[in-house]
């Protein structure tokens, strides 16, 4: 145990986080599929008294599947499939289309598997992700089907890893957004305050500080800073010191059980620790920087008529994709940002889609209740290297 002297507090223990998971009903039924919340975690929650074969097996059920690939290829929806394996690489049925595609997430390669069905024999799909074990099913899927290659990397570095394989533009980018069903379900990776193991909430853990090592030496303030920014916690300034009140950092339900004592307001069907967690993983991983970049690169890197389609499942990223599209398909910036208008911009982006889940989506999947689908087109507008982004 590592808690400090100073707090004499009750012991982490797995089942001391389960028992909130009693009171964690049905998110689906809590919130509709509009709702923007921060709270990932807490369909993981959920699946504390409720382990299912998936959760087992650590699968990823991949949200929005049939609506992003639809969208990545530009058309409104895809040919039915035939028998009952709908994620062959092969589909008879498929739409047979040819050119570069990028899946920035590849994850477990639901998103993959389904486009793969729809792409001609000489197509290429390129996967990027930051996980290893991502990775690993990635390069699997490579060793079987030569229309996909594989970078073990952030897809902020779009633009020159796909020049290192003398790619400069492509007909559609499609992302999935933050963390996979097996990243929080595996409890050694650290994501989870249901499961114990590491405090390290690495994506790519071959590389970078883990959060006990970031928590070892961040000060009081910019940890509260850090969890207010990127979680929304209005208590990050108590919870900050008492994780600085820690001696060390090596268990993840020990850290939740401290962010959950400090926490003054409860709220029910909710772990206190939820948003905090949140707030370290975000910062940790970089995740809106990297959502940025790859945002800005996606202009030059799309061909005219090319297409994006990017999944959210909280406001922070979803308000960057929505400005972004805004600004870039409007050509200005958006009055609400209170600036004073700036002259016209190119238009980059056809006026903007969003797309959420399906009630029948949701109650299969509620980790898919928060997630939001942003597509737009290219246009034919050239880009300008002087574009202020
Ligand atoms: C929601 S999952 C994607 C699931 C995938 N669409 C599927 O069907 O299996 C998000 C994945 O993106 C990866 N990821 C998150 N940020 C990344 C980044 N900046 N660069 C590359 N991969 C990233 C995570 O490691 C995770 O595997």
């Amino acid at each position: 145990m590592s808690l400090s002297k100073s707090k004499p507090k009750s012991k982490a223990s797995p089942s001391a986080a389960a028992d909130l998971s009693e009171s964690v009903p049905n998110p689906s039924v809590v919130k509709d599929a509009s709702t923007q919340d921060v709270d990932l975690d807490v369909t993981h929650a959920r699946h504390e008294g409720d382990i299912t074969s998936d959760v087992l097996s650590f699968i990823h059920d991949a949200v929005l599947l049939q609506e992003t690939v639809a969208a990545v290829l530009g058309v409104k929806s895809l040919p039915k499939q035939t028998g009952n394996d709908t994620q062959s690489n092969n589909d008879q049925n498929g739409l047979n289309i040819s050119g570069i595609y990028v899946d920035a997430t590849f994850g477990r390669g639901g998103h993959s598997r389904l486009l793969l069905s729809q792409l001609a024999d000489d197509a290429t799909l390129i996967v990027f992700d930051k996980d290893p074990t991502a990775i690993s099913v990635a390069q699997e899927l490579a060793s079987k089907d030569s229309r996909v290659r594989v970078v073990h990397d952030s897809f902020a570095t779009l633009t020159d890893s796909l020049a290192a394989m003398g790619i400069t533009q492509v007909d559609g980018l499609m992302a999935d957004l933050g963390i996979s069903s097996p990243q929080i379900d595996d409890g050694s990776r650290g994501f989870s305050f249901m499961r114990d193991g590491a405090v390290d909430m690495r994506m790519d853990t071959s590389r970078g500080q883990s959060v006990a090592e970031w928590l070892e030496q961040v000060d009081d303030e910019t940890l509260a800073n850090v969890l207010y920014e990127f979680g929304e916690e209005r208590h990050s300034r108590r919870i900050a010191r008492a994780i600085k009140q820690m001696e060390s950092y090596e268990s993840t339900l020990e850290l939740a059980e401290v962010i959950k004592e400090a926490h003054p307001n409860w709220q029910r069907g909710k772990h206190p620790a939820t948003q905090s967690f949140q707030a370290m993983r975000i910062f940790i991983n970089n995740e809106l920087g990297d959502v940025d970049d790859f945002l800005a690169q996606s202009i030059p890197i799309l061909k005219s008529g090319g297409q994006l389609a990017v999944i959210s499942f909280h406001s922070l990223e979803d308000r960057r994709i929505k400005q972004f599209l805004q600004r870039h398909s409007k050509g200005q910036y958006p009055e609400d940002e209170n600036l004073p208008m700036p002259p016209n911009r190119p238009r980059y982006f056809s006026k903007p889609k969003r797309v959420g889940p399906s009630k029948a989506e949701t109650s299969q999947n509620p980790r898919a209740r928060s997630a939001w689908l942003r597509m737009a087109t290219r246009t034919d507008t050239a880009y300008e290297q002087t574009t202020q982004l």
